[in-house]
């Protein structure tokens, strides 16, 4: 099963505990949280306060995807604050093992996510450690961004790898994703979209969750 997680950068800012009131009920799975400190990516977004602010608002999952250096730091002010997800960038850091293990520590889900140019090298020995994988298919900085179809060999492999030794691991996918992208990355193995305009660009952002779960389960091969 697809599961959605909208993105809370394309929602109203002043209307946040709203929205995602509404996507829950809409049936999403997880809310995707984008953290950016102005340096890792050229944006600078929200911090722990907001994840705080919004925990007691929401059952949804609270999906962190940090796009900041040294996350370390920041590892247990998120957890602490109630995210269920801690994703941290495989460019982000020297020594990666230990920021999962970090994330391990606080009792949270720990994801890492791959720049567009990354390729997912190492994977296979940090999986033990890992609960999801985030192959971005847009350069992380910015909601509303054309989806990067070059990623789809990257989920691919990623999909291939992670079916293989760690089935239970999410792969996500991040950026661009829309009711025309949504079967191709499902069909190349994405379980989890993460989905920004999409969802809150739309007339009705209830009925563009149902659109994006129908999209990605209507590809042919599944
Ligand atoms: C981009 C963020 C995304 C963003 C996606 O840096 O990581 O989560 O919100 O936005 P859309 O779905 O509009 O591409
Ligand atoms: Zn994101």
């Amino acid at each position: 099963m697809i599961k959605v997680a909208p993105s809370i950068l394309s929602a109203d800012f002043a209307r946040l505990g709203e929205h995602v009131r509404l996507v829950e009920e809409a049936g999403a799975e997880l809310l995707h949280i984008d953290v950016m400190d102005g340096r890792f990516v050229p944006n600078i977004t929200l911090g722990p306060a907001v994840v705080k602010a919004l925990r007691p608002h929401s059952g949804l999952i609270f999906d962190v995807h940090l796009m900041i250096e040294n996350p370390d730091l920041y590892v247990e002010d998120f957890a602490a604050a109630g995210a269920d997800i801690i994703t941290v960038h495989a460019e982000s850091r020297t020594h990666l093992h230990r920021s999962l293990q970090m994330i391990r520590q606080t009792g949270r889900r720990a994801g890492l996510a791959y720049n567009p140019a990354t390729p997912p090298a190492g994977l296979e020995y940090v999986l033990p450690l890992l609960d999801l994988v985030l192959v971005m298919t847009v350069n992380p900085g910015f909601g509303g961004q054309d989806f990067i179809p070059a990623m789809l060999p990257k989920i691919r492999r990623v999909a291939a790898l992670l079916e293989a030794e760690k089935p239970e691991a999410w792969l996500q996918v991040d950026g661009g994703i829309n009711n025309a992208t949504a079967p191709e990355v499902a069909r190349a193995g994405a379980g989890v979209l993460v989905a920004g305009s999409a969802v809150f660009g739309a007339a009705d952002p209830a009925q563009a969750i149902k659109e994006l779960k129908e999209a990605a389960g209507s590809g042919p091969g599944l």
